[in-house]
């Protein structure tokens, strides 16, 4: 299995990039010897260790992780491994796992894993029948966490999200009913059914992770991570989810049809029943949080934090666009460009991962000027998505200091 073969442009860059360029990026205190980082490769490339690390996923695998004592982690065993490389190898089983249900949608995986491991809520947008609700349950499946589904419908009521005081005749009190938000991993299906008042319930929770009911403030439970799907072209009886509403998502990713190859593996894995009975909890909650604050500790340097601010606010000034990203992007990209080099075995970002990622994180918080949107010409509407394109192309990525 072709452990790397989601974001091909990043093995690429770094082979490409000279040693001193890649230590542009690399914090002096964590420069490796050369011979450290070709075992690193071995063991989170395509060698043979990570073969059985992501196939067999148990804990045993982890022997082959490299002990780096200056970032080092104490599994609850006494095993002493490199941070870095157990957070890439738990996101990888986590991967592998969710692979069991989903065929051929690395890219999109992958994704929803960086979205947990930078604690942020990811909306899944596509047509119909493109496996974005078996995407969401078979991350579910695949922590051993708390997780609650809610089917998003008009008469949906924002009591029924976050909860409600309920008469007990026995003691004669109120006490407060739980709503579904009191969960590690929540499932937001079909989000733009309900209405405005009712996504809304949801928006304290996304943002402050705590929920106010009848004015007193419950906190509510780490990690918690919202998982929405809508369908983007069914509008009647439908609520669009509204710019500011949107822009406490995360991410917004896309499934798309799988290949005429991939469809038939579907119907393979479906000749017995439905896939997503043989996803097993591979991954605890206490490890999301160990994986989190591992995410938190990557290096990004300043120059690649003034890139990054760079295209954000370049999307404010841009001439086609009426609504540009937010400073919560800017965060975003950067949570989620650490991320993403956890996943990858590394603990420095690199451009590319800033890159990889900037359409996921800025294209649905972006708003096009009608005019444009109509006069995009014959064939095709514009879409945010070519204008972050132009950006990428348009703004240097920082080579020196
Ligand atoms: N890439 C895929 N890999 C595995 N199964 C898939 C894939 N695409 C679709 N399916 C299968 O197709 C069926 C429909 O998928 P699912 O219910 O997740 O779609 P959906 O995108 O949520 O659709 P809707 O918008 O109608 O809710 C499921 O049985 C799912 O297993
Ligand atoms: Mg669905």
């Amino acid at each position: 299995m072709n452990i790397r073969a989601t974001f091909p442009t990043n093995a690429q860059a770094t082979e490409v990039m000279q040693p001193s360029e890649s230590a542009l990026y690399h914090p002096p205190r964590l420069a490796q010897p050369p011979a450290v980082r070709a075992a690193r490769s071995e063991a989170w490339g395509l060698g043979p260790t990570s073969q059985r690390l992501i196939e067999d996923g148990s804990r045993a695998a982890r022997r082959g992780i490299i002990p780096r004592p200056e970032r080092g982690l104490n599994l609850p065993g006494g095993e002493r491994v490199s941070a870095i490389g157990w957070t890439s190898e738990r996101a990888h089983v986590l991967v592998a796992e969710i692979e069991k249900a989903i065929v051929g949608k690395r890219q999109s995986v992958e994704l929803v894993v960086i979205g947990l491991l930078c604690n942020g809520h990811v909306l899944i947008e596509d047509i119909p029948g493109v496996g974005k609700t078996t995407l969401a349950k078979a991350l579910a499946a695949a922590l051993g966490a708390k997780y609650r589904r809610v089917q998003f419908t008009p008469d949906l009521l924002p009591a029924d999200i976050t909860g409600t005081s309920i008469f007990n005749q026995q003691t004669a009190q109120f006490a407060f009913r739980e709503g579904p938000v009191f969960t590690n991993v929540l499932l937001a299906d079909e989000i733009n059914r309900a209405t405005p008042k009712t996504q809304s319930s949801l928006l304290e929770c996304m943002e402050e992770f705590q929920v106010t009911v009848e004015g007193v403030a419950r906190k509510m439970e780490q990690p918690f991570f919202v998982i929405a799907t809508e369908n983007p072209i069914e509008y009647r009886g439908t609520y669009p989810l509204p710019e500011a509403q949107l822009d406490r998502f995360l991410m917004r990713i896309k499934m798309g049809y799988p290949s005429p190859q991939e469809e038939v593996t579907v119907l393979d894995r479906h000749a017995k029943g439905h896939p997503l009975a043989v996803v097993q909890p591979v991954v605890t909650r206490d490890e999301v949080l160990q994986m989190q604050a591992q995410v938190r500790d990557v290096h990004l340097d300043q120059s690649l934090k003034n890139y990054l601010v760079e295209l954000v606010t370049a999307t404010r000034q841009h001439a086609r666009l009426s609504l540009g990203a937010s400073p919560r992007a800017s965060l975003g990209l950067m949570r989620m460009a650490q991320a993403r080099a956890a996943l990858d075995g590394r603990d420095f970002v690199l451009p590319d991962d800033v890159k990889a990622l900037a359409p996921a994180v800025l294209c649905h918080r972006l708003v096009l000027k009608p005019s444009v949107v109509a006069g995009a010409g014959p064939g095709r509407m514009l879409e945010a998505s070519d204008v972050v394109a132009e950006l990428l192309k348009q703004i240097p990525v920082p080579v020196s200091r």
